[in-house]
C-alpha cells in the first residue's frame, strides 16, 4: 500500500450551536503527519478533536483553510473520492448484513470481482482475528468483535489514510488495552498513514508515533510522548500528560540564563532563557510529582509538610503532603523508603531543582 501523508494548513471551522451560540470548533489548526505515522488528536471534550478529523474525512467542510493527501489539495473533494478509511466510536455496522457483508460492503461499492473480494475479506478477517465469523450478525457477537468488523471494514479497501474517532471508548478497560496494541500492529504493518482520536492519555502514549494536544480548537503542542511529558510547553500540557504539582514564587534574580525564585522558604536556582522576568515578579512554579522526594529531618531552608494521604499502590506509593497550607502530590517509586513515612507525619519536602519548570504560555 502506497502511503502518503497529511498536511492540513490554518483549518477554521466556526458552527452556530443551538445553545452555545458561534463556536469556534476547530481556530486555525495546522498538522503535519508524514506517511505511515499515526498522529494522535488528544485534548478534553468538545476541544475540536472530531471536528477536525471528519475535515480530513470530507463529511465537514472547512471555512477556511487546506487540507493535503500527499500532494493532491482534497479541500473540495467529496468524502467518498478521497480513499479514506474510518472507524467510529460506535462501530456503525450494518445491523442487517452478516460479518461477511459488512466487511465486503466497500469493495462491493468500488466494484471488485466477487473473487477478488473473497479473497480480501478472508485476508483481512483473519488480520483482526476473525476468521469463521463470515455469517454472524452484528448483534451475535461481542463489543470488541464489533469493533474489530468495524477496523476490517476501514483497511478491506486498501484507504491510503486511516482515520479513528475514540475507537475503544465503548470497550472495558482490558479490552481496551488489547485492541489498542492490535489497532497498532495492523497501522505499523499496512503503513497506514493515521489519526487517532482519544480523551485518553495513556491511550494517546500508548498508541502514538505523535501527540497533538489540543484545547479549545487549538492544537497546543506536538510531539512524542517523552517530548511532551518532560519539555511540555504550558501549564495546560503539563496537566494534561501526566500530573504536575503548582508552586507559588517570587522571583528573587533574573539573569540571562537562570532565575532565582524563592517558593516559601528556599531559594531554587531555574535555568531559563526567558525574557522579560522580574525580580520581585510573582510566578507559579512545577514540578511532577516523582521529582519530589521526602526526608525525614528538613535541612535549614528546606520545605516542611504533614503527610495528609498515603496510599499504597505495589509498585509506587502515593503522598499527599501539605505544606504551608499548599497541597503537594509526591510519587516514590521506593517501597523500602516510603515505608518509613506515615500519615500526619511531619517531613522534609525536597524539591528537584533541575526538574523545576516555569511557563509563559498557560495554553486555554
Ligand atoms: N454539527 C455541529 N453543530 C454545532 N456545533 C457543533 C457541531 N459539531 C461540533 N460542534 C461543537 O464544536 C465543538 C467541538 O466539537 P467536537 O469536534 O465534537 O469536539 P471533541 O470531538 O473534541 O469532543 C463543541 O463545542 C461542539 O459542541
Ligand atoms: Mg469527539
Amino acid at each position: 500500500m502506497e502511503a502518503i501523508g497529511i498536511h492540513l494548513n490554518n483549518i477554521h471551522k466556526t458552527f452556530l450551536h443551538r445553545v452555545k451560540g458561534e463556536v469556534k470548533a476547530v481556530n486555525n489548526v495546522n498538522l503535519n503527519i508524514e506517511h505511515a505515522k499515526l498522529v494522535t488528536l488528544l485534548g478534553p471534550s468538545g476541544c475540536g478533536k472530531t471536528t477536525t478529523l471528519r475535515m480530513v474525512a470530507g463529511f465537514e467542510q472547512p471555512d477556511k483553510g487546506t487540507i493535503f493527501l500527499g500532494e493532491e489539495n482534497v479541500t473540495n473533494l467529496l468524502a467518498n473520492k478521497r480513499n479514506i478509511g474510518f472507524v467510529f466510536q460506535n462501530y456503525a455496522l450494518f445491523p442487517h448484513l452478516s460479518i461477511y457483508e459488512n466487511v465486503a460492503y466497500g469493495l462491493k461499492v468500488q466494484g471488485i470481482s466477487p473473487q477478488e473480494e473473497k479473497k480480501r475479506v478472508n485476508e483481512i478477517l483473519a488480520m483482526v482475528g476473525l476468521t469463521g465469523y463470515e455469517a454472524q450478525f452484528p448483534h451475535q457477537i461481542s463489543g470488541g468483535e464489533q469493533q474489530r468488523v468495524a477496523l476490517a471494514r476501514a483497511i478491506v479497501i486498501r484507504p491510503k489514510v486511516l482515520l479513528l474517532d475514540e475507537p475503544l471508548s465503548n470497550l472495558d478497560a482490558k479490552l481496551r488495552v488489547h485492541t489498542r496494541s492490535e489497532i497498532r500492529r495492523l497501522q505499523q504493518s499496512l503503513n497506514m498513514t493515521s489519526i487517532y482520536v482519544t480523551h485518553d492519555q495513556e491511550e494517546a502514549m500508548a498508541i502514538s508515533d505523535r501527540i497533538a494536544i489540543m484545547n479549545k480548537g487549538k492544537i497546543i503542542q506536538v510531539g512524542s510522548a517523552e517530548e511532551l511529558y518532560f519539555q511540555p510547553n504550558s501549564e495546560f500540557v503539563a496537566k494534561f500528560i501526566g500530573r504536575i504539582n503548582s508552586l507559588p514564587a517570587e522571583v528573587q534574580e533574573a539573569d540571562d540564563s537562570f532565575i532565582l525564585v524563592k517558593i516559601f522558604s528556599h531559594t531554587y536556582k531555574i535555568s531559563t532563557t526567558l525574557d522579560g522576568i522580574k525580580p520581585q515578579q510573582k510566578m507559579n512554579v512545577f514540578i511532577r510529582p516523582e521529582f519530589v522526594q521526602l526526608s525525614k529531618q528538613a535541612e535549614e531552608n528546606e520545605l516542611k509538610g504533614i503527610i495528609t494521604e498515603k496510599v499504597f499502590l505495589g509498585e509506587k506509593v502515593e503522598f499527599t503532603v501539605d505544606v504551608y497550607g499548599h497541597t503537594l502530590n509526591i510519587t516514590s517509586y521506593n517501597a523500602v523508603e516510603s515505608a518509613k513515612y506515615l500519615l500526619n507525619q511531619e517531613v522534609g519536602v525536597c524539591l528537584a531543582e533541575k526538574e523545576l519548570k516555569i511557563f509563559t504560555e498557560k495554553g486555554d
